[in-house]
């Protein structure tokens, strides 16, 4: 056993022997240290947070075989989630080191996971978020030295601006944007949609969906021409198939398909623009106020689980952290240089149901 210094210069116990090295150390987030265990050789690191260290002194046999849950078991049985802390482990590190981005809507679900991993794998995060609350717990839980928060509206030029000023005079030229920031029409169907409110409905939900996108980029192009940087948007199954929303999400969404394609084509060679299309994933992903459903949550839709499960091939029901890879890979451009205007449908597999049923193996 020995102690080590990292960069910042804080100590690190290292355990070796024949076979493998471990190194111990902690980390300091807003609101506490993390325990950081790494195994070097293999490239894995895991943090811990006090509530789960005390939680391995503390394991009962349901969870330790919740914990030993496999994928394919979990997509069987969404309700056997593993622990999230075991499922988030034995990842390899590093594979963004270098990259500084920006992601809007950070605050919970898809960005949230997406920030999280970003930041596991060695990226410093700037964060546009609207929620007071969520921007105080992003504050609280996230290590101040590897992300910085700005409180905004990513509908707004002046609050996209500020956000790239935060991110670059706290850790440096940008190279990625990240746009997640969505709102929900709830499947309200043109035959429903009251007369009288489908401009403003339109307005609010374009406003988040679809300006949003552009004016983020607006305000980080020239970083991004200047670094040779990336742009991943965020689109949803609701941007190829019918039924995944009402109207209103939908167009917006196939709307964001537009922007990845024209975008793609205007910012090629310098910066690749690429797009994620999550399928229904249980968050808190929010209505719109013309509509009266901006308190409705997607997580609290009856039998969201089922549903979800019940519609794609795979039967997956996904939580946020299982799109959050696809936007890791589109942000490596040392790892898919040749990528730019596609689209990574992280949906279980919609695009591939059967018609007589739904999943050749289906039982
Ligand atoms: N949840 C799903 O089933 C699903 C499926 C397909 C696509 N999507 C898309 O994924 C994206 C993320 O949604 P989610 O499900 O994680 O929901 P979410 O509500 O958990 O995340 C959206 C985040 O954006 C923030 N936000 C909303 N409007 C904002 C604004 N004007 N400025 C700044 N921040 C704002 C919210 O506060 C929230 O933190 C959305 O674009 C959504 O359309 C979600």
């Amino acid at each position: 056993m020995s102690i080590i210094h990292n960069d910042r210069g804080e100590p690190i116990i290292q355990i070796a022997n024949e076979f493998t090295v471990i190194q111990v150390g902690y980390t300091r987030t807003g609101s506490g240290e993390r325990l950081v265990i790494t195994s070097p050789r293999l490239g894995f690191q895991t943090h811990l947070d006090p509530l789960q260290l005390e939680s391995l002194t503390w394991q009962t046999p349901t969870c330790t075989r919740r914990c030993s849950t496999r994928p394919t078991d979990r997509a069987r049985n969404s309700k056997r989630a593993p622990c999230r802390s075991i499922q988030k482990g034995l990842i390899p590190l590093g594979f963004l080191d270098g990259k500084v981005a920006l992601v809007t809507g950070g605050g919970s679900g898809i960005g949230r996971a997406v920030v999280e991993l970003y930041v596991q794998q060695g990226a410093k995060v700037g964060i546009l978020e609207i929620s007071p609350e969520k921007v105080k717990d992003l504050r609280n839980a996230l290590p101040v030295d590897a992300v910085v928060v700005t409180e905004g509206d990513a509908t707004s030029m002046a609050d996209n601006e500020r956000a790239v000023a935060d991110v670059v005079d706290a850790f440096g030229p940008l190279t990625t944007l990240v746009c997640v920031v969505g709102v929900f029409d709830y499947f309200t169907e043109i035959p429903q949609l009251p007369k009288d409110k489908i401009s403003e409905a339109f307005d609010q939900l374009f406003g988040v969906n679809v300006k949003s996108n552009l004016l983020s980029v607006k305000a980080a192009l020239d970083e991004l021409i200047e670094n040779e940087g990336d742009i991943i948007l965020t689109l949803s199954n609701a941007a190829f198939y019918p039924g995944g929303g009402g109207p209103l999400y939908v167009s917006s969404k196939f709307a964001v398909r537009g922007l990845v394609t024209e975008l793609a084509y205007e910012l090629a060679p310098k910066v690749r623009v690429n797009g994620v299309a999550p399928g229904g994933t249980i968050t808190e992903l929010r209505g719109i106020p013309a509509l009266a459903n901006e308190g409705q949550r997607l997580k609290d839709v009856p039998d969201i689980e089922g549903l979800i499960e019940g519609i794609n091939p795979l039967g997956i029901v996904a939580q946020p952290e299982d799109h959050s890879w696809a936007y890791a890979l589109l942000a490596s451009r040392e790892r898919t240089p040749a990528v730019t205007g596609t689209i990574i449908n992280s949906d279980g597999g919609l695009g591939v149901r059967g018609m007589t049923r739904m999943a050749g193996l289906a039982p």
